[in-house]
C-alpha cells in the first residue's frame, strides 16, 4: 500500500489541503483512501466530516499493539471508500518520546491492516516532533508541502533534512517523494524567484504539479466536501491539480481487466 505522509516544519502551508486533495481524487475514481491525521489540530478529520470519535489515533499511538489502528477506522460521509484515523487534540500528548522505540508506534499500530487501501496519506502537524517521526517511519515517501515564499522554503528544508534522519535511522526504504508548491500565484515575482530557488536546490523533487492559489479550497473545506465535488471553475481547475499530483505519486498499477 502506498503511504505517504505529508509534512512541513512551516505551518499554514498547505499540508492539511494536499492531503485532502489527494483524498478527494481517490474519492473521485472510487479507489480506497485511508486518510491518516496525525495533527492534534485535526483540521484534516475536520474536513473528512468525522465527528469526535471515542477511539482515536491518540489511543492507538498510546496502545500501538500491532494492527491496533483497525479499531480506530472511521467511514468519511464524503464516501465508503474513504476511511479515517481520526485525531483529537490530546493527540499532543503523543508529540514528545517516550521511551525507546517511541517513533515507531504508528508502524506497529498499521501491522496487519488489511491491505484494502489504494493510497494511504498521513497529515502532519508542523513540527518534526514525535508525530512527524511517527508518520516518516510508518510512510514509504515524504510529500512536503511549501508556499513560495522565503520562511516556507526553510521549512520544507528542515522538513527534508528530517526525512532524511529518519531514512537513516528507522526507515532506509523511505524517501523524498516531491515538494510540491501550493498557494502559487504565477504573477508575483517574488514567488517566480522563490521557485527558482527551490529548484536549483532540489531539481526534479520539485513537483511540476503545482497547486494555485483559489478561495475554492477553504470554501471545500469549510463545507467538508471533496474539492472533486465543488462546482465551480476553480473546484473544476483544482480537481484536475490534484488528479496530476495523484497520478504523479501513485504507482503504476497492474490492471486487471480483460482487454476487449
Ligand atoms: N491553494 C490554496 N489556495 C487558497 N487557500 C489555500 C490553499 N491551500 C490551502 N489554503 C488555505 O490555507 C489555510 C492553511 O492551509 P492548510 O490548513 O492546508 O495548511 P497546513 O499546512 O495543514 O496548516 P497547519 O500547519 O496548521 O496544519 C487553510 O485555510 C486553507 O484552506
Ligand atoms: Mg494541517
Amino acid at each position: 500500500m502506498p503511504t505517504y505522509s505529508v509534512v512541513s516544519m512551516k505551518g499554514g502551508v498547505g499540508k492539511t489541503s494536499v492531503t485532502l486533495g489527494l483524498a478527494s481524487a481517490a474519492w473521485s475514481r472510487g479507489d480506497r483512501v485511508l486518510v491518516i491525521d496525525l495533527d492534534p489540530q485535526a483540521n484534516a478529520t475536520m474536513g473528512l466530516r468525522v465527528e469526535a470519535p471515542s477511539f482515536t489515533v491518540n489511543d492507538v499511538l498510546a496502545d500501538a499493539r500491532p494492527g491496533v489502528a483497525i479499531d480506530a477506522l472511521q467511514v468519511s460521509p464524503w464516501g465508503e471508500h474513504v476511511h479515517v484515523l481520526a485525531s483529537e487534540r490530546a493527540l499532543e500528548h503523543r508529540n514528545t518520546v517516550e521511551g525507546r522505540h517511541s517513533s515507531l508506534r504508528l508502524r506497529a499500530a498499521l501491522a496487519s491492516l488489511p491491505r484494502a487501501y489504494d493510497l494511504v496519506v498521513i497529515d502532519c502537524p508542523p513540527s518534526l516532533g514525535e508525530l512527524t517521526r511517527n508518520a516518516l517511519s510508518a510512510s514509504d515517501a515524504a510529500l512536503i508541502v511549501t508556499e513560495p515564499g522565503y520562511f516556507a522554503l526553510r521549512g520544507a528544508e528542515q522538513a527534508m533534512e528530517a526525512a532524511e534522519v529518519i531514512r537513516s535511522s528507522t526507515n532506509p526504504l523511505m524517501h523524498a517523494e516531491a515538494i510540491i508548491i501550493n498557494k502559487a500565484r504565477p504573477s508575483v515575482a517574488e514567488q517566480r524567484a522563490r521557485i527558482a530557488e527551490l529548484t536549483a536546490i532540489y531539481g526534479d523533487l520539485v513537483s511540476g504539479v503545482i497547486v494555485p492559489e483559489r478561495n475554492a479550497i477553504q470554501q471545500a473545506e469549510a463545507a467538508g466536501m471533496p474539492i472533486h465535488a465543488w462546482e465551480s471553475p476553480a473546484g473544476a481547475e483544482l480537481s484536475g491539480v490534484f488528479d496530476a499530483l495523484y497520478d504523479a505519486i501513485m504507482p503504476v498499477r497492474l490492471t486487471t481487466e480483460v482487454p476487449r
